[in-house]
């Protein structure tokens, strides 16, 4: 009788399969649901450097999750300032405490800020060809929106590092481009 001896391919292909399906439950981060926006009261929602207010009617996906982690995360870079009377609203989660937009400080969308695991940890930026470290002071809410806590701006998307004037000055982004580029991060 032969018996079945598993070769070196044979074990490579059930390890690939393994590992993708693996891998591909590991990827998925699906939408936590959805809310329905609310105009701002007048006054409200600073609109400061394009921040975006709620359109009344509009529906917004919301997470509770990040992409998952690698050593090179790859995300979407946006510009906020966590100064007081700046348009990231109250002080910062982590510290209750403002930071001035000449400092490193960066908000992440809420699967990455972990629970406030990252709190006042540095994380190092990679983009425009340099990087930067900047520690995480805040969390960008992929779960909420639309409300006077979070000043009528729509739920953060689950992909962000918020960051300050600092971190786009850091990387050379010439002004009139600051606000949006793909860039990846990592604990630093
Ligand atoms: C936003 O715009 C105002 C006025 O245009 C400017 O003074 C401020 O520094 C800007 N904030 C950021 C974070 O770029
Ligand atoms: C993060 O970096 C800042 C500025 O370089 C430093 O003062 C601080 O100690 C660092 N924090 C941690 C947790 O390493």
């Amino acid at each position: 009788m032969k018996r079945f001896i598993p070769n070196a391919s044979f074990i490579l292909l059930a390890t690939l399969i393994l590992t993708s399906c693996f891998y591909s439950e590991a990827q998925k981060c699906r939408p936590s649901g959805r809310i329905r926006g609310k105009k701002a009261p007048p006054g409200q929602c600073n609109q400061e450097n394009d921040s975006d207010c709620c359109k009344e009617g509009k529906m917004y996906t919301t997470y509770e999750c990040s992409p998952p982690m690698s050593s090179n995360t790859k995300a979407y870079l946006t510009l906020n300032s966590f100064q007081k009377g700046g348009d990231g609203g109250g002080p910062s989660e982590c510290d209750n405490q403002y930071h001035s937009d000449d400092t490193p400080v960066v908000a992440l969308s809420t699967g990455w800020f972990n629970h406030k695991s990252r709190c006042l940890h540095n994380i190092t930026i990679s983009g425009n060809g340099r990087s930067v470290v900047a520690m995480v002071v805040d969390q960008c809410d992929s779960r909420k929106g639309c409300d006077a806590e979070h000043d009528y701006q729509p739920p953060c998307p689950n992909n962000i590092v918020d960051a300050s004037k600092a971190v786009w000055k850091a990387l050379g982004v010439p002004l009139n481009e600051w606000g949006g580029l793909d860039i990846t991060w990592s604990d630093a």
